[in-house]
């Protein structure tokens, strides 16, 4: 039986310091419960001589990543540098040359995950990939082993830190989206480039691997309805508070009897819903199954220590497959593809923002308009106006994506409206 357990690292960036933190500061604790010892051997960085935020012995560093993925001491390859082809490649070779491998890459594994783990089955080995999902939350193993035995009926959350982070300064602090985006950058809570997080593409990646996971099923970044945080206005945040709702990124995946329903928004939740109260840079997720019931995750999805954690417990997972010489752990190269509901069949409550102008009779107009196309209205409120036109805030009841475009549609050909500022979802 093998006394060392010897790890290569692809990055030693924000996530690969934070697990190379834990392995040295918990290191006897990690041998204590393993029975082995983790030796990290090789560090593949960009650039050798960059300062980092961690204590490494520079003999480590190599800016030549085949050092890692060739070494045939090295058992457990640690890909934290990021991107998808150079990452996707890396760890097909690091299968290839009989690697475990440990990932926090959501991207890759979105877009890539059932190929790779194919290849990973092949080669008689296994891709751990917890850190993608939720940072330091439990999710992907919770979904393989614990709630194991149920049909995962929904997925529900907020996994997006960066969004979550804006939406709570905009509503607590009152500042409009860009000052609060400007903000999360200075906390370090966005990147210089947010663009993936505001457009809600991370979430939809993460989205992704909880659904193909919960509903046993391959997920194609296509099949996810996507609509980012961008045009969310503090005015509707206000407005949405009056109402009894907090504004929120959600990441909606549920199986129905129509088939999968998969999408990422902004929504609005009763302010009672404990995903109202997930504020800041924290991520939550609910999990419905048909025995467990439902499972509510919370805690920091991000960030060097806390998506250290999730990297280092695959990479004891690794090393307890390696050391009990199994083959590899579970894997879920067996996904089928179920069918997904095109989003103009998909239903929602809606909140819509106008303004009409202030004339006798808008609001039966509005009225006919939405009972023409079969929506019907469970609030229409008139909410400020001045001498020529007024702001009405209107929430419908339930009503198919398509029956709503087409009540939008005849709206917009009403000469007494003048603007339709915001559209929001409404989940209850
Ligand atoms: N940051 C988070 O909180 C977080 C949370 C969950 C998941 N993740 C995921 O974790 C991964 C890493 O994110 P991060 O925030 O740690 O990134 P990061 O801080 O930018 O670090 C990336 C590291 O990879 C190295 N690197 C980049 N390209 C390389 C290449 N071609 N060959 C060798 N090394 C290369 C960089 O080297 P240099 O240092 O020399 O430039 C750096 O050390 C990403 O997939 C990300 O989506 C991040």
């Amino acid at each position: 039986m093998k006394k060392k357990i010897t790890i290569g690292m692809l990055g030693l960036g924000t996530v690969g310091g934070g697990t190379l933190a834990i392995l040295q500061k918990n290191k006897a604790e990690l041998q204590r419960k393993l029975g082995v010892d983790l030796e990290v051997k090789r560090i593949a960085v960009r650039d050798v001589k960059k300062p980092r935020s961690v204590a490494v012995d520079p003999v480590l560093l190599t800016d030549n990543q085949d050092a890692v993925l060739l070494d045939p001491e090295i058992d457990i390859v640690v890909e934290v540098m990021g991107g998808t082809e150079a990452a996707r490649s890396a760890i097909k070779k690091a299968l290839e040359n009989g690697k475990y491998v440990v990932t926090a890459n959501k991207d890759l594994m979105a877009q890539h995950g059932p190929e790779l783990l194919a290849v990973a089955e092949a080669c008689g080995k296994n891709i751990y990939y917890e850190a993608s999902v939720g940072g330091g939350i439990p999710l992907i193993r919770p979904l393989k082993y614990c709630l194991g035995a149920n049909r995962i009926k929904k997925v529900m959350g907020i996994i997006n830190g960066t969004t979550n982070y804006i939406l709570t300064q905009m509503s607590r602090e009152g500042k409009e989206f860009d000052e609060a985006l400007a903000e999360a950058q200075a906390r370090g809570f966005a990147e210089a480039d947010p663009t993936n997080d505001i457009s809600g593409r991370d979430a939809a990646y993460k989205l992704n691997i909880l659904a193909s996971l919960a509903f046993s099923t391959v997920v194609q970044m296509e099949d996810i309805f996507l609509e980012g945080i961008d045009n969310v206005k503090l005015r509707d945040i206000r407005y949405a508070r009056e109402l009894g709702y907090a504004v929120k990124l959600l990441a909606v995946g549920e199986e129905t009897e129509a088939g999968l329903v998969l999408r990422v928004h902004p929504a609005l939740i009763p302010l009672d819903h404990p995903l109202a109260a997930v504020e800041n840079e924290f991520n939550a997720i609910f999990l419905e199954g048909d025995a467990v019931g439902e499972v509510m995750f919370y805690g920091r999805g991000a960030g060097a220590m806390p998506t250290g954690s999730a990297v280092c417990a695959d990479i004891m997972d690794a090393a307890r497959a390696i050391k009990n010489e199994q083959q590899n752990g579970v894997l879920e190269t067996t996904f089928t593809r179920k069918k997904v509901v095109p989003m103009q069949d998909q239903h929602s409550r809606f909140y819509l923002r106008l303004k009409a102008e202030d004339e006798p009779g808008v609001f039966a107009k509005l009225a006919h308009a939405f009972g023409a196309a079969r929506v019907s209205l469970d609030m229409i409120i008139q909410k400020r106006s001045d001498a020529k036109t007024a702001e009405i805030v209107l929430v419908t009841h339930d009503v198919s994506e398509g029956a709503f475009a087409k009540a939008l549609a005849s709206l917009r050909e009403m000469p007494a409206i003048r603007i339709i500022n915001s559209i929001l979802r409404v989940i209850e």
